[in-house]
């Protein structure tokens, strides 16, 4: 299981109000206006923060999401029905010719599997237009941030409107090459409840990257930093090339 918070309805409501701060997400608006998209896939568009913030700028976005609580919470946000959702994965997609296909928030890392890794690519490939581009980041494994993944470090508590107030941490369960695995815990307040939900994100290096891209048939235009998060992440534009 990659990360299974996002499939269970209580945390799936609280993912956006945990975390509101989504400046992560200005370099993907700037790059769909530089690439002039008029089409989007979201690839792992989870609560649909991404694809509602294109819609609401007039572009024709495709949301797809395997875990059918993030959509549930995508699907009832205002603006909701001017995106197309999509329970599933990036493997079985309808033509699309899409002109941008985006991982937002290292959803690249959560598809751990090599199969659904390659699938993924393999499958925005098959959906963008020639010409057309992936955009998505990954860690910079050297910057090893799991090692920042305590408790103490990842300490947090938010008052959440019609909730209450929830704590939340991360702790690491396991190391295993590029492979991490850390358990989220949340408190809430309300009623006590404690949730737990295991997550495993795969780190990979620039090269290896690369040559995946490569081996799909995209060409590597650029790798660019996060700007919110200068030097941590690779944000990869990979496009389809033109014929
Ligand atoms: C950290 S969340 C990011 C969600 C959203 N992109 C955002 O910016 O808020 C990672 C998402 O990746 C999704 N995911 C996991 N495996 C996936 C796969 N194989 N294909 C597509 N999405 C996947 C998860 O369900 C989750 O919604």
């Amino acid at each position: 299981m990659a990360d299974e918070c996002f499939g269970n309805p209580r945390l799936a409501a609280i993912y956006d109000p945990l975390d509101p701060d989504r400046s992560d997400l200005g370099a993907y608006l700037a790059m769909a206006e530089e690439f002039q998209a008029r089409r989007v896939l979201d690839i792992g568009c989870g609560t649909g923060v991404f694809a509602l913030l294109l819609a609401g700028r007039g572009i024709e976005v495709v949301g797809v999401e395997p875990a059918g609580a993030s959509l549930d919470v995508a699907r009832a946000k205002p603006g909701g029905e001017r995106v197309r959702w999509i329970e599933g994965d990036a493997t079985a997609l309808p033509p699309l010719r899409a002109d941008l296909a985006t991982m937002t928030a290292n959803v690249a890392q959560a598809i751990a599997d090599p199969d659904s890794w390659h699938g993924t690519l393999r499958g925005a490939y098959a959906a963008l237009r020639p010409g057309g581009r992936l955009v998505f980041e990954t860690r910079d494994p050297a910057r090893r941030a799991w090692e920042g993944w305590t408790r103490e470090e990842s300490y947090h508590t938010a008052d959440i409107p019609g909730v209450g107030p929830v704590e939340s941490w991360h702790r690491v369960t396991g190391v295993e090459g590029p492979l991490v695995t850390f358990r989220t815990t949340y408190v809430f307040a309300a009623d006590g409840a404690v949730l737990t939900s295991d997550s495993t994100l795969r780190f990979r290096e620039r090269e290896e990257v690369e040559a995946d891209l490569a081996l799909h048939g995209y060409e590597t235009e650029d790798v660019r930093d996060a700007p919110d998060r200068p030097g941590r992440e690779f944000v990869f534009v990979a496009r389809r090339p033109h014929a």
